[in-house]
């Protein structure tokens, strides 16, 4: 170590040490905490943490109970990882529990202060909640959006007809994640976000959603330390101003885009789109107090696409990836659709109700590969009494949903994929009653893009397995499938999955 280094970290050191006496969320004589593993001085237990939080978290927690006191820098944390306790948190508590920690990244271009994702839970984010509830994900405006969607899953079965035809393997993730984009912006505003064509330069917005999922999924130590926060030591703040700016840019285009053909007033001017940037506009216009902005339509639609993209590709990935490791259950799924949808007819979101493997594939992939496996980090604002623990105001909460979804008293052979379980047990749902089982959360945070998410899912899996059958790239033997997960916004897998597509069904 050079003299150079030393003295930096020496200063930082210093600086650490100032931030925790500053900084310090660390409650002091508030009543009996939770148990934890003994904080280290300053830096506390963020390199338990380690690589894989989710992991490291339900290790943890076999020693030191469901409701489990983490000091992460000076951030104190509770994790949660029993279904009763998470009842406690999402259902009894909801509302003092509710609140959010928000890291740098996400207070650029005042983002928080608008963001459906970042607001407490008050009256702005009542009102944004409403509005995606009523106006955009309600089944009639899904409905409305039917027939754009399905063009887009025939655009991903033409990519994928064509790799077949000249024996190219596909990177899965990649093609589910152009859908689900396309997917969504078909359904929010009746555009292609982005495309197939490698020469599209289209593939940058690609790139910008990967950034912005980047700088707010990567642990930032000016989060854990925030007096950190002004010398953005990784240079996270300054990326994320650049990719959530470059995105809002183009959502702000697209609102005026849509303002511009509104106001024209030839004889002939362009037909009424039946979408929700069309609803949102009309709410904008025709409310009394005008609340919701095109301002608020950008940063909403940058909330829906950061929220929505990655995890739905990759939760189509791993729902891949697991039905290629185990043939029996793809050929289950497919003799289904077969036999329910029928050979000549390309499979529809109508039809998914009538597809009950389908469907017990899609929940047990939400189970074993959830995509937020800590859900979206909650805070409590004000002090809180579980199981005889004091949960203090400004604590940082992390409901830990993949170790509910492993634990062996709560699941049969919890580490195999089994989708059969869910044919026997059809009560289960993901829809936030079931504490064991909340892969899109519960209560008042519980994902509001769910309806949508469950459409893409069910259907972006499906056109996958109808309309092809897939193998293994040529030397690869099943055991060689790289299953390592990555953590990050969503938790994918760090070795995308390329598969051959083989054998194709050509439909009208
Ligand atoms: C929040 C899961 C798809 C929009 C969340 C949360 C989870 C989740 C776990 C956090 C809940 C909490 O903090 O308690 C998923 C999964 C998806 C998915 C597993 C697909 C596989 C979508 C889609 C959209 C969306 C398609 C929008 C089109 C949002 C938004 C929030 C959210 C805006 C923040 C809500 C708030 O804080 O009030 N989602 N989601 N999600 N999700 Fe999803």
């Amino acid at each position: 170590m050079d003299v150079i280094t030393a003295v930096m970290l020496v200063l930082l050191l210093l600086v650490l040490a100032w931030s925790y006496v500053l900084g310090s969320n660390s409650p002091k004589h508030r009543g009996k905490l939770a148990p934890g593993p003994y904080p280290f001085p300053i830096i506390g237990n963020i390199f338990q943490l380690g690589r894989k939080p989710h992991r490291s978290l339900a290790k943890l927690s076999e020693t030191y109970g469901p409701l489990m006191s983490l000091q992460l820098g000076s951030i104190y944390t509770v994790v949660v990882s029993s279904p009763e306790i998470t009842k406690e948190v999402l259902q009894k508590h909801d509302h003092v529990l509710s609140g959010r920690t928000i890291g740098a990244a996400a207070q650029v271009h005042n983002h928080h202060n608008i963001s459906m994702a970042y607001l407490p839970v008050g009256n702005q984010w009542r009102k944004i909640r409403k509005i995606c509830k009523e106006q955009m994900f309600s089944n009639p405006r899904l409905d409305a959006g039917r027939s754009l969607r399905q063009e887009k899953l025939k655009e991903l079965c033409d990519y994928v007809r064509e790799c077949c035809v000249k024996g190219r393997a596909v990177d899965i993730g990649e093609a589910a994640f152009i859908t689900s984009l396309n997917l969504m912006s078909a359904t929010l505003y009746s555009e292609d976000f982005t495309s197939f064509n490698s020469e599209s330069t289209t593939h940058e917005w690609r790139e910008i959603i990967r950034g912005v999922v980047k700088t707010v999924g990567v642990p930032n130590v000016a989060d854990f330390f925030p007096v950190l926060k002004r010398f953005d030591p990784q240079g996270i703040t300054k990326e994320a101003e650049f990719y959530f700016g470059k995105l809002l840019e183009m959502f702000e285009d697209v609102v005026k885009q849509r303002l511009h053909s509104r106001n024209i007033t030839s004889p002939n001017p362009p037909p009424k789109k039946n979408d929700m940037l069309e609803a949102l506009l009309d709410l904008g216009e025709g409310s009394e107090d005008a609340f919701f902005s095109s301002n608020h339509i950008k940063h909403l639609l940058l909330d829906l696409f950061i929220a929505g993209s990655h995890t739905t590709s990759s939760t189509v990935e791993w729902a891949i990836t697991e039905l290629l490791l185990n043939p029996t259950k793809m050929s289950r799924a497919k003799n289904e659709l077969r036999t329910v949808v029928g050979e000549n007819k390309q499979v529809e979101e109508s039809d998914i109700s009538t597809l009950p493997y389908l469907q017990a594939v899609i929940k047990e992939i939400l189970r074993f590969h959830p995509a937020g496996p800590l859900l979206i980090p909650h805070k409590s604002e004000a002090d809180v009494e579980i199981n005889g623990y004091t949960i203090p105001k400004n604590t940082q909460i992390l409901v830990n949903v993949w170790a509910m979804g492993r634990q062996s008293n709560l699941w049969s052979s919890p580490n195999s994929f089994e989708p059969e379980r869910f044919l026997d047990n059809k009560v289960v749902d993901f829809k936030g009653q079931y504490f064991e089982y909340i892969p899109f959360g519960s209560g008042r945070r519980i994902c509001p893009g769910l309806p949508l998410a469950n459409r893409m899912l069910h259907i972006l899996v499906a056109s996958l397995i109808q309309n092809f059958d897939w193998e293994l790239e040529p030397g690869t033997k099943p055991e060689d499938v790289d299953t390592t997960e990555k953590f990050g916004l969503a938790l994918h897998k760090a070795v995308p999955l390329k598969a051959l597509p083989v054998k194709l069904t050509t439909f009208q």
